[in-house]
């Protein structure tokens, strides 16, 4: 859950690097940061800089130069957001510097074994463990030698590293850096961790998207490898024995056309709303090669399940219901955390697909590593090539929606709609229907985004941002699509709002109606619109303030929100109303839909 950049090389500017490489990662994890540098002024030590708070406009003067130096943006799991709990932390003696993705189940055992050995641990965190284990299996290999040569240094800094690695349970990834090999050696069993070659000078990122400006030559470490980085080599080893393994370097092709800068958009949110329609056209126009391995696929396996979490969870939902409607398919869905409980009628003829933004979430790898303990294929459509998920899948489709930095999903999650649509229109074999279907979702969208819509929707903010709650219906189709969009609203203005399947209300949500209560209604032009009208009738009748978001007005709306009618596809425009309400809530109630409080992009703790 957290940025991790590290920097070796013949430049002295390490610091800025490093840097500039956490910015672009800030979204994994933003709760404080950190950096350790070799000083070139100040006897080689290592010094480290580490604060609370978001990176923002640090000033560089405070770093002194460094041709090694590592970051690290947190997002705490063990200890609270304190400046001494922030990455990097150091040993006992100021050798070793760390920085840690994960969580290090067996740390309090570990600690009370490194305190009784008379280690000074400063912080409340699992990973000031792990460093003060290096520095004890480091103290312990060195004392048996009289003489050690510099290369021996090394060996010995990897074997420390190796041996503290292989005691911690749970799933981690750590750089270590040591002052006196001038070195970095980097574990993992289960966070993501890139290793990027450059010309006398190498990287280190939790993701690779952080090495673009520098290098596309990049190695994706594997689970249960040790690689020692130094300005010239990268070396690979097993975490198990310690024998030397080969890297497989890749060439990456960052070429997205969706630029990851914010231009002139005020949040990245917005930008990557805004985004959509260019995305959506085209997926319509390029997506008849990706898809074709997975329509097989899906036709020949014995029940195909789809599998992803939040937003992506959504999707998925979203998928059965677009599965069944166009391709007349069951198709399974269950959030990737229960996913892992439900495999035993899984069989080597299942196929599995992951849906998932960053192809990293974790309960998603682990939901994918027990189907394919079963033999179960694995479909993965994910915004990340080069990714765990995208590496361990047998069939792949990359969403090509460009870097989405809003920690608030939503290019992603209607680029994984477009697929599943247009992947049921050609199972159905009505491939190019599929396509204008797409399209018209597109001219819908971009109706959304005009100028007038805007106005249209800020009005309605006006009227709803100081209330406490809010409620979503929708049936069919609309019923993810109402989940989706109480999601947005939650995580980016912290507005309580909660989604439900019309049908339901009755069954007891409807005690939570009260006069001027925002009820949204999604009601498209299907066979959902008669109940689902009812459903906000209801809550009408209750005193609810209701919202529609339908092709026509009703004399029940207290407000309405036009949409072009597009059949099935209309999803795609309803949700990103429900985006651009969140969005502008976030604006009125003063909360950053960038950054909000508690998240982070990536979730690769459990
Ligand atoms: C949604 O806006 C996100 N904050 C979150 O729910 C996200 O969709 C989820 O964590 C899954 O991420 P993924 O798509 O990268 O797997
Ligand atoms: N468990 C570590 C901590 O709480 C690492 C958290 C992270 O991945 O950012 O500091």
């Amino acid at each position: 859950m957290c940025g991790i950049f590290g920097y070796i090389g013949k430049k002295n500017n390490a610091p800025e690097i490093v840097l500039n490489g956490l910015k672009s990662l800030e979204y994994r994890g933003y709760d404080s940061w950190g950096v350790a540098l070799k000083s070139l002024s100040n006897n080689n030590k290592i010094i480290v800089r580490k604060k609370t708070g978001m990176i923002g406009e640090t000033n560089l003067s405070s770093f002194t130069d460094s041709n090694i130096a590592l970051g690290h943006t947190r997002w705490a799991t063990h200890g609270g957001v304190t400046d001494a709990n922030a990455h990097p932390h150091l040993d006992c003696t100021g050798q070793f510097a760390i920085i840690h993705n994960g969580i290090i189940e067996n740390y309090y055992e570990l600690k009370q074994q490194l305190l009784a050995k008379h280690h000074k641990l400063i912080s409340e965190t699992d990973t000031e463990v792990a460093i003060h284990l290096v520095e004890e299996n480091y103290i312990n290999l060195l004392s048996k030698y009289t003489e050690v040569s510099e290369d021996k240094l090394t060996k010995l800094f990897i074997e420390a590293v190796r041996k503290s690695f292989i005691q911690f349970t749970g799933l981690n990834a750590i750089i270590v850096m040591d002052l006196k090999s001038h070195s970095f050696v980097a574990a993992k069993n289960g966070s993501p961790l890139v290793i990027g070659k450059g010309n006398g000078e190498n990287f280190l990122a939790s993701d690779a998207h952080a090495l673009s400006p520098y290098t596309n030559n990049v190695f994706f470490m594997g689970d249960d490898q040790l690689v020692l980085v130094t300005d010239e080599q990268i070396e690979t080893f097993s975490l198990l024995d310690g024998h030397k393994l080969t890297p497989k370097f890749e060439r990456i092709s960052w070429g997205s056309s969706f630029s990851s800068s914010k231009g002139n958009f005020a949040y990245f949110m917005l930008k990557e709303i805004y985004d959509q329609p260019k995305i959506l056209q085209t997926i319509s126009e390029n997506h008849k090669e990706l898809i074709n391995d997975f329509v097989h696929q899906i036709k020949h396996s014995r029940g195909t399940y789809l599998v992803g979490c939040g937003t992506a969870a959504y999707a998925c939902l979203a998928g059965t219901y677009i599965f069944s409607k166009i391709a007349k398919r069951h198709v399974n869905f269950t959030v990737g955390s229960e996913f892992g409980y439900l495999v035993d009628f899984l069989s080597n003829r299942s196929l599995v697909i992951a849906l998932s933004q960053s192809g990293e979430t974790i309960d998603v790898i682990e939901a994918l590593k027990k189907a394919k303990e079963k033999g179960a294929q694995i479909g993965a459509l994910t915004n990340v090539i080069g990714s765990t998920l995208y590496r361990m899948a047998d069939l792949k489709i990359p969403l090509s929606a460009g870097v989405e930095k809003a920690v608030v999903s939503t290019k992603a999650f209607t680029a994984k709609m477009a697929y599943l649509y247009l992947l049921a229109y050609h199972l159905a074999g009505k491939s190019k229907l599929g396509q204008q279907m797409l399209m018209k979702a597109v001219s819908a969208s971009e109706e959304i985004l005009s100028e007038n819509y805007q106005i249209l929707i800020k009005k309605l903010i006006q009227k709803i941002y100081k209330k406490e709650h809010l409620y979503v219906i929708g049936r069919g189709l609309s019923y993810p699509i109402a989940l989706e969009t109480a999601l947005k609203i939650k995580e980016s203005s912290y507005m309580h709002a909660e989604g439900f399947a019309a049908g339901e209300l009755k069954h007891g949500v409807i005690a939570l109606i009260e006069k001027g209560t925002p009820c949204i209604a999604f009601l498209p032009n299907d066979d959902s619109y008669g109940a689902n009208l009812a459903g906000a009738m209801e809550m009408k009748a209750r005193g609810g303030y209701i919202i529609g978001i339908s092709y026509k007005n009703h004399e029940e709306f207290d407000y309405y929100l036009p949409i072009n009618d597009c059949g099935i596809t209309s999803a795609i425009p309803s949700v990103i109303i429900g985006q651009l309400i969140g969005y502008y809530l976030a604006i009125s109630r003063k909360t950053d839909p960038d950054k909000p409080r508690n998240l982070a992009k990536s979730v690769t703790v459990k």
